[in-house]
């Protein structure tokens, strides 16, 4: 199973997922059955590493952050079982450059599978421009979420 991250810069809400991810995968005992990266729908940030703040919150957690953003591109539908899209936008940029309906039907937004989440907003709102507690926000939500998703996906 392997699923994949998206926001829009890949260097704050999907690395911080991919991390969050792979560390509750790693504790579930799932090591080798889900396979996890992110990507961005942006190009600005290719190549960079994490945003300092998102991995200073990462870190503080006791979860290391590493990686260089890309961008997904239509080729990427293939690779992946899933894709999850951190708020509407980012799904929305996903469906439209979806190669096919198969494509597009692996586009989920990832907040659907936090089970606390039902009826309320579903987007993991984009902390670049904000404060320190915007990256805290981020880190709980997607937290929340990849639990869920763990139970979702355990065989
Ligand atoms: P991300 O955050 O989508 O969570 O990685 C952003 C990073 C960069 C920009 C916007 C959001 N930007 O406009 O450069």
């Amino acid at each position: 199973m392997r699923v994949c991250f998206v926001c829009l810069g890949n260097i704050c809400r999907s690395p911080t997922a991919e991390a969050v991810m792979r560390h509750r995968v790693r504790e579930a005992g799932l090591e080798g059955v889900i396979e996890v990266e992110s990507a961005g729908t942006g190009s600005w940030h290719v190549g960079d590493p994490p945003d300092a703040r998102a991995a200073a919150e990462a870190r503080a957690r006791g979860i290391p952050m590493t990686g260089a953003a890309r961008r997904f591109g239509r080729g990427d539908f293939d690779r992946f079982d899933l894709v999850l899209a951190m708020d509407r936008e980012n799904a929305a940029h996903l469906r439209r450059i979806a190669p096919d309906g198969r494509a597009a039907a692996k586009v989920r937004l990832l907040r659907e599978f936090d089970p606390r989440s039902a009826g309320g907003d579903l987007s993991v709102p984009d902390p670049y421009y904000g404060g320190p507690e915007g990256f805290s926000t981020v880190f709980d939500l997607v937290d929340a979420a990849c639990l869920g998703l763990i139970d979702h996906l355990r065989p």
